[in-house]
């Protein structure tokens, strides 16, 4: 639409240098929303502290315009007062957490500490300075075992969830849902993400991994870039087609799409007066590309598109895996008017050239 006489949104992003929040920044930007990014880079590969990540600087050459960056933890109460001090925020998209579903196991604490008491102290301060729109970065792991499929926003979540880490993401959409039932000026979205992959077309944006990466399409990319030497498949045996895990992958581009398509409608929500009585607004949406794909079928489209071997080891099953999830996004297409369209050849396509391009990522050597 024509952006040139909206006034200018003014969007918090927290972890707004990572994957998602690089991807999601750049169509912020694009649409000509005024963008602060709070970050604590500990999952970025650093400038020097006082300059932007490479990430973010990567985002403004894209855009062609700045971001207003700060190295701030969101668990830290007084320097995130500082930043809501400097803006007159419209909304926050909260995107810092930590997501390494196997450190969660091994670290229970540190990601209830940093990913449920860290957004606490978010909207602590959000409610301190009246903001309270919210856009969540939540997570189809809320879903556990799927019970039935295609899984649609009616799903019940909590319900055997297989890990901490998606414990934490569905204990805070909980929390957020008695935030808006205690004050309905409150309007928050959950977008359940179900598996982003892919990057930027130009390749200068991407998924940089800290260490071997858990998920597959990375380690699939690293091995066809020659980094690692195969991908272990975690079980063939499922009730699947070919009995590889399947999975709904979704572009990083759809999935930046759907953030700002997210913020579109919760600028337009009317935050309701206390004691008008209106229902509150807590709303959840799944993003996803609403199909199914097995392990397999993404190691046969890598190698047609990067031209490199995959080769591959069946090994046993990955502890918490499920058989097989995919979405049904089809209230984000009617409330949000928002559908993916990329297809696995492009998220394998724009993943390869991203890898080929920085095969260390953002690291420069
Ligand atoms: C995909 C498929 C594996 C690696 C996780 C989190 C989820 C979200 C996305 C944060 C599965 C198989 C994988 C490998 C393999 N993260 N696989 N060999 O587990 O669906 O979701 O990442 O929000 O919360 O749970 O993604 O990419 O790890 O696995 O065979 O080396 O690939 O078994 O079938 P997953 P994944």
């Amino acid at each position: 639409g024509n952006v040139g006489n909206v006034a200018q949104v003014v969007v918090l992003v927290t972890g707004g240098c990572g994957y998602v929040g690089t991807h999601t920044v750049l169509r912020l930007l694009e649409q000509n929303a005024q963008v602060v990014v709070v970050d604590n880079l500990a999952g970025v590969i650093r400038g020097s502290d006082e300059k932007k990540p490479v990430s973010l600087e990567r985002v403004e050459e894209l855009a062609g315009k700045t971001v207003n960056f700060h190295n701030v933890d969101i668990s830290d109460a007084e320097a995130l007062d500082k930043i809501f001090k400097l803006y007159r925020f419209d909304c926050v998209i909260h995107l810092a957490a930590l997501k390494s579903v196997g450190d969660s196991c091994s670290l229970p604490l540190d990601y209830y500490r940093n990913n449920v008491a860290g957004t606490i102290t978010l909207l602590e301060v959000m409610k301190s300075h009246q903001v309270v729109k919210l856009v969540f970065s939540s997570s189809a792991t809320v879903y556990g075992e799927p019970q039935y499929l295609p899984v649609d926003e009616q799903h019940v979540t909590g319900q055997r969830v297989t890990n901490p880490y998606g414990r934490t993401k569905y204990f805070i959409e909980e929390i957020l849902r008695d935030l808006c039932t205690s004050d309905p000026k409150w309007s928050v979205i959950c977008l359940r993400y179900f598996n982003p992959v892919g990057a930027h077309p130009s390749g200068r944006i991407g998924e940089d991994p800290a260490g071997v990466p858990c998920n597959l399409m990375p380690y699939v990319a690293q091995v066809a870039i020659g980094r690692l030497e195969k991908l272990a498949v975690y079980g063939n045996d499922y009730s699947t087609p070919d009995g590889t895990g399947v999975r709904d992958y979704i572009h990083i581009m759809d999935l930046a799409e759907g953030h700002w398509a997210a913020t579109k409608k919760i600028l337009k929500e009317k935050g309701a007066k206390a004691g008008e009585g209106v229902e509150s607004s807590w709303l959840a949406y799944n993003l996803g590309l609403g199909r199914g794909y097995s392990v397999l079928d993404v190691v046969k489209c890598f190698e047609s598109v990067s031209g490199r071997p995959i080769a591959v080891d069946f090994v046993k099953r990955r502890e918490g895996d499920v058989a097989s999830s995919y979405s049904d996004c089809s209230l984000a297409g009617s409330q949000l008017d928002w559908k993916a369209s990329r297809t696995l050849t492009d998220m394998c396509r724009d993943m390869w050239n991203w890898q080929s391009i920085n095969p260390n990522g953002y690291q420069s050597n």
